[in-house]
């Protein structure tokens, strides 16, 4: 069977690596895997998303599709105060994010489950999300979708892309379903977009 990072229960090779993050004053280690998504270094619009999100401290957020959990694990790590659950519905990428929570002495909520199924009922302040975008079109938008009724009124959901390579589809997705879209940061190809829940 063809094996993708978004795989369930991946059986290829346990191969891992170590890799740094830094941002700011503060350095990551983690540990990344054959079977997950970007295993050999950080993704570029994974850096230019967290680089570029505004999280108020003593908020909840929730790292949607996190991987090894860099995301979630940054944030944990930099703003005070903040309750961050991380879910993913790829195995080995959620035991990994377990792992590099304890390796970076954070506490997070890691879960493993498919789009929002491990949130059932709960709702957050900002979610944060690099779609799975090989995974196709229609998981992308159920993501952007779904994505209000896990929010609190003035939640905001944070999406990265590279704007000509589906970024404008997933942005005019956003406007449709939010009623609003903004470009918050521009940087090689990729763009951070923002959408604010404005009613419940
Ligand atoms: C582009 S990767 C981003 C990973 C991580 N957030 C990062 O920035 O390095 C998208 C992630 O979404 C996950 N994913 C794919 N389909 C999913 C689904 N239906 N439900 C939850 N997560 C999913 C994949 O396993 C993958 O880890």
């Amino acid at each position: 069977m063809n094996e993708h990072y978004y795989t369930e229960e991946p059986t290829s090779k346990l191969v891992t690596e170590q890799i740094t993050f830094r941002i700011n004053e503060t350095e990551l280690k983690l540990t990344t895997a054959s079977g997950v998504f970007s295993r050999k270094k950080i993704d570029l619009g994974t850096k230019i998303l967290i680089e570029n999100i505004e999280i108020k401290k003593n908020t909840k957020v929730l790292d949607l599709g996190c991987g090894y959990g860099i995301i979630g694990i940054s944030i944990a790590k930099i703003i005070p105060d903040t309750k961050v659950v991380l879910t993913d519905a790829n195995k080995r990428a959620t035991q990994l994010a377990k792992q590099n929570a304890k390796q970076n002495n954070v506490t997070v909520d890691v879960r493993t489950g498919n789009s929002y199924e491990t949130v059932a009922g709960e709702t957050f302040d900002y979610i944060l999300l690099n779609p799975p975008q090989t995974a196709g079109r229609k998981i992308c938008f159920q993501l952007i979708e779904h994505a209000p009724q896990h929010l609190n009124k003035q939640g905001v959901f944070y999406l990265v892309a590279r704007h000509k390579k589906g970024g404008a589809v997933l942005e005019a997705k956003m406007k449709e379903t939010f009623g609003n879209a903004e470009t918050v940061a521009r940087e090689s190809g990729f763009r951070v977009y923002k959408s604010t829940k404005q009613k419940d």
